[in-house]
């Protein structure tokens, strides 16, 4: 049988270079938190260059796990997973289910503007803690159980589009959306439009 390799979905020296660096800055740091300060500025770098990413990972996708055309597109994943680099394309007026990522690691925006909500972090008690309005360049660090449950919704007249580098295979990990008003949970697995999650 053959070893699972990395998968450079969108394989060009920008992601290659951009991965080696996270790498580099993981193996380097003694914690999460640590890690994610050391990654910001090649995060930042990535969010302000037009070009690197290819035009058909930008695409809304009208059947997608995730509802409202929203498409979430694998750009890069590690091969023991532990790694994904991934586009998050929301149509104008959608908004994704509240939901968690179980990993830490840093969001940011690229195109569009959106808003983002965020509840605290104990489900029994959901509670709208926070609202923040993004625009192309912001990002932010998700440190779970801490700013792990949020909701985007896209208030620009074009499509927004965030890039999502998580310490987990996000969108083939079961997690769980949740209902606004009674805190319900659900599993969710959102999946990727251009890549198939191992059978549930
Ligand atoms: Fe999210």
């Amino acid at each position: 049988m053959t070893a699972p390799a990395d998968e450079y979905v969108l394989d060009t020296p920008t992601v290659r270079a951009f991965i080696a660096s996270v790498r580099d800055a993981i193996a380097a740091s003694g914690s999460a938190e640590e890690a994610c300060d050391a990654i910001r500025p090649a995060f930042a770098a990535l969010l302000a260059d037009p070009d690197w990413l290819a035009p058909e990972y930008a695409r809304d996708a009208p059947e997608s796990g995730m509802g409202g055309g929203i498409g979430q597109w694998l750009l890069f994943r590690a091969a023991d997973r532990s790694l994904t680099l991934f586009s998050l394309v929301v149509p104008a007026g959608s908004q994704t289910p509240v939901h968690d990522h179980l990993a830490w690691g840093l969001v940011g925006l690229y195109r569009g503007t959106q808003d983002e909500e965020i509840y605290a972090g104990d489900p029994d008690a959901l509670e709208l803690r926070e609202q923040r309005a993004l625009e192309p360049g912001d990002f932010y660090a998700l440190l779970p159980p801490r700013d792990d449950i949020h909701r985007v919704r896209t208030t620009s007249p074009e499509t927004s589009v965030s890039l999502h580098l998580l310490t987990n295979d996000t969108g083939c990990v079961w997690r769980h959306a949740f209902d606004e008003h009674t805190g319900e949970e659900t599993p969710f697995r959102s999946g990727y439009v251009n890549v198939e999650c191992p059978p549930a």
